[in-house]
């Protein structure tokens, strides 16, 4: 064992208390908890991707994606998306006040459909290899588009809590149903955000979206699927995966907008590096949801038996009572590794996790949101099995990690490279631009502002709005002066590429397993 790891042993058994990790900044253990509180949360991915596998399949331009490359020329034929009227946008900052006026009225210039590179010369650097899945993910719809009967029977058949359309530019905003606490309200200041951000480069479409954590549209179903986004999707189902609100705050938990948060988790990742952190696997969370937790209360050290394995259930009662107001995800790089195990469905903390330096072990994912199709287990994180056989599973896991410090940071620092770098806002705006493009691409009616739906804008949506979230609207208003396109989406997958990315991925596991067993 390496000096400073058995410092770090030491250290960690040294603690008061006879408490067996280094006590954790409260506000930390908040967090978690939070996250993975309650109807809150889920998480996921999905058995396939990896960039690494993809790379050097992705050269052979298949017939696939020469068709792709061609349908992305801004030519006005059918099935490209529409713009109706669009405002053309300034380029210069606006003033703090302006920036909070709705875009002018008055419709000046169509502008082409195809993102078109803004730095001067310059092709667009590719998007990251995760973009991919957005083809995925409309694939159902390829050959036969989507009607608005379409649409409309989505709305009938699942219930979504509301309807968004976009005509010339503006957002107009149909409400089903209610939200769990202000998912909507930011998943639509997001989408308001996107419009601002890229003026005149949404096209007009109309979709509808559900807040909760299922996906629901099953993949068997004989008949043609209505098309239903919401934040997450697995293998077994169809619904679209779309950037969760957390992305512009989540201010009922404390958790401001990403961008700020990724920035502050960078800065605390540097406070203490990987070897003088606690050598165990930690979590905390809401134990009661989700199949797999209670399974992981088995692996928490006890008298008898250490799994490796910190494990520590929320006191959500008293966060709620002190507001999270000590929540602090900047500063929870404190374990060499972190669990995460899904709730109801993704986890939102799974990007805190991964953000952290720290190995990722994860419980076998059935759900994925838009980005974790582009891990890669031993890559990204460290593949862990669920049920009974987790707890052995983390244990071996974390001595390995320990017996191989560089290979295990190597993990934890291309997952918070990842996050870093391919998941930026930059790029989460960029995977709604065009995810939307794409989906408007293949609406086969002209989209009309739908019965009962209202226009939203920055004033409408801040009118009234109280503190906190108030300021996550001020810290994410987007002024379209950011001056930089967008990055230029992938092709799709072949079928053989995504093939040989199940393959990929589940050969890892295996490997993984069989080093368990032996
Ligand atoms: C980690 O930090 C400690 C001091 O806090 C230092 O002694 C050690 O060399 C550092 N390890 C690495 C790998 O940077
Ligand atoms: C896990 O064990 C630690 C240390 O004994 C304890 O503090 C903690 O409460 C336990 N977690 C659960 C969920 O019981
Ligand atoms: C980490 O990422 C680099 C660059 O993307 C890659 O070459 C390397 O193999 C990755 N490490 C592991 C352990 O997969």
């Amino acid at each position: 064992m390496e000096a400073a790891e058995a410092k770090a042993l030491r250290l960690a058994r040294s603690s008061p208390s006879a408490a067996p990790c280094p006590p954790v900044n409260s506000g930390v253990l908040i967090f978690f908890a939070v996250l993975v509180a309650g109807a809150l949360v889920s998480a996921g991915w999905m058995s396939t991707s990896a960039r690494l596998q993809v790379t050097p399949i992705t050269r052979v331009a298949s017939p696939t994606t020469r068709a792709h490359n061609a349908a992305a020329a801004p030519e006005p034929v059918p099935g490209s998306p529409r713009f109706t009227g669009v405002a053309a946008s300034t380029n210069q900052t606006p003033s703090a006040a302006e920036s909070l006026a709705p875009p002018p009225r008055e419709a000046t210039a169509v502008v082409p459909a195809a993102p078109a590179p803004a730095e001067e010369g310059a092709t667009p650097r590719e998007c990251p290899a995760y973009f991919r899945w957005i083809h995925e993910d409309l694939r159902p719809w390829r050959g036969t588009g989507v009607t608005r009967g379409a649409v409309e029977g989505a709305r009938r058949r699942y219930a979504p809590k509301f309807r968004v359309t976009v005509v010339a530019g503006r957002l107009y905003v149909a409400r089903y149903g209610r939200c769990f606490q202000t998912r909507d309200v930011f998943t639509q200041w997001g989408i308001l955000q996107l419009l601002r951000r890229y003026p005149g480069r949404v096209p007009d479409l109309d979709l509808v979206f559900d807040c909760q954590d299922l996906p629901v549209v099953d993949r068997r179903r004989q008949d043609q699927p209505p098309p239903l986004f919401r934040y997450c999707g697995s293998e077994a189902t169809l619904d679209i995966a779309f950037p969760d609100w957390s992305f512009w705050g989540w201010p009922e938990l404390n958790i401001k907008p990403w961008e700020a948060l990724r920035r502050e988790i960078n800065e605390g990742n540097a406070v203490v590096n990987w070897t003088d952190r606690a050598p165990y696997a930690y979590w905390k969370g809401n134990p009661k949801v989700g199949a797999e937790r209670p399974f992981l209360l088995w692996c928490n050290v006890s008298g008898k038996r250490d799994w490796n394995a910190r494990v520590y259930a929320q006191d959500w009662g008293k966060e709620v009572r002190y507001g999270f107001r000590d929540s602090d995800l900047s500063k929870q790089c404190t374990h060499r590794y972190k669990i995460y195990v899904e709730g109801r469905g993704w986890s939102v903390s799974e990007k805190y996790i991964l953000g952290c330096d720290s190995v990722a072990l994860m419980v076998r994912p059935r759900f994925h949101d838009f980005f974790s199709r582009g891990l890669s287990p031993l890559r990204h994180y460290w593949p862990v099995r669920g049920g009974r056989g987790m707890c052995r599973s983390i244990q071996f896991a974390v001595d390995w990690g320990n017996a191989h410090a560089d290979k295990a940071q190597e993990i934890g620092g291309n997952a918070s490279r990842f996050v870093q770098e391919e998941l930026t806002m930059d790029r989460v705006y960029d995977y709604m631009l065009h995810l939307l493009t794409e989906y408007a691409r293949l609406l086969r009616y002209e989209p009309a502002v739908p019965r009962g739906a209202a226009e939203v804008t920055v004033e409408s949506m801040t009118r009234g709005r109280p503190g906190l979230e108030r300021e996550f609207m001020m810290d994410t208003v987007e002024d379209g002066a950011s001056g930089r396109g967008p990055c230029r989406l992938p092709p799709p997958f072949s079928p053989q590429e995504l093939e040989a990315l199940r393959r990929a991925r589940a050969d890892v596991v295996r490997q993984v397993e069989a080093w368990e067993k032996n």
